[in-house]
């Protein structure tokens, strides 16, 4: 397949850059700052670009299959308000329509599903503007009409862990971290498969 990955320089989105790769796709990576990306492959391409500049992206996108995006805020933008992801969205949806591509995944966060214990609590507080665009963004995807997949994990950690379990708008029990890589899993197995169209998908990684 043909994959256009946003984020490509962040800690999921290297992770879909790699799987990807070493399940023999071809990859674009759309990204602000190509000098991130030391991998060099035969199969990646690496574009710069802004993926708030529609004009950029749509004629970078045409002739993907589909595109897996894992942006976010970087550091302390997590806690300031942000329509980052918002627009983002809005932008990347727009290209696709004109490069005429349909499949779109998204990364998301666990901390958008109703839970009640305390440690969601606190987190949706501390992260309370980036969950508001976090649910923006959810909403911009939501409302096309494409094949789409949002992936809400918790919180994400760096192990070479590949497993997940994953649920239709529900956390999986116990979900509390899984690695970054499985999320890549995840996106990467629904875009390969053609599973979890039009779905929130909740997930976790492997049961203890
Ligand atoms: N990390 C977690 O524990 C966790 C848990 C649950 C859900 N999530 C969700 O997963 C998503 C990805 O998280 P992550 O930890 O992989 O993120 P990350 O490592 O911080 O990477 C963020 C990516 O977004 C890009 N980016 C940030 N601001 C940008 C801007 N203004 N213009 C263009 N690109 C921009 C970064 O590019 P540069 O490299 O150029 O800065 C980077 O490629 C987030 O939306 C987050 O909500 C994360």
């Amino acid at each position: 397949m043909r994959l256009f990955v946003l984020g490509a320089t962040g800690s999921t989105g290297t992770q879909i850059v790699d799987l990807a790769l070493a399940r023999g796709h071809q990859v674009t990576a759309f990204v602000r700052s190509p000098r991130k990306i030391a991998r060099r492959d035969k199969a990646l391409t690496v574009i710069e670009g802004d993926p708030l500049r529609v004009e950029k992206l749509a004629p970078a996108l045409r002739g993907h299959d589909a595109v897996l995006s894992a942006l976010g805020p970087s550091g302390r933008e997590a806690f300031r308000r942000s329509t980052l992801l918002a627009e983002c969205a809005a932008t990347t949806v727009a290209a696709m329509k004109t490069a005429g591509v349909g499949r779109l995944g998204s990364v998301s966060a666990a901390l958008l599903f109703p839970e009640k214990a305390l440690r969601f609590v606190v987190f949706r507080w501390l992260l309370q503007h980036h969950i508001r665009d976090l649910i923006a963004m959810e909403a911009v995807v939501r409302a096309t009409n494409f094949d789409w997949t949002i992936a809400r994990p918790p919180r994400l950690i760096k192990t070479s862990a590949e497993t997940y379990r994953s649920e239709r708008d529900a956390l999986p029990a116990g979900a509390w971290e899984m690695s970054f890589r499985a999320v890549a899993t995840f996106l990467l197995d629904c875009v390969e498969q053609g599973t979890h169209s039009r779905e929130i998908v909740g997930l976790a990684g492997a049961a203890r």
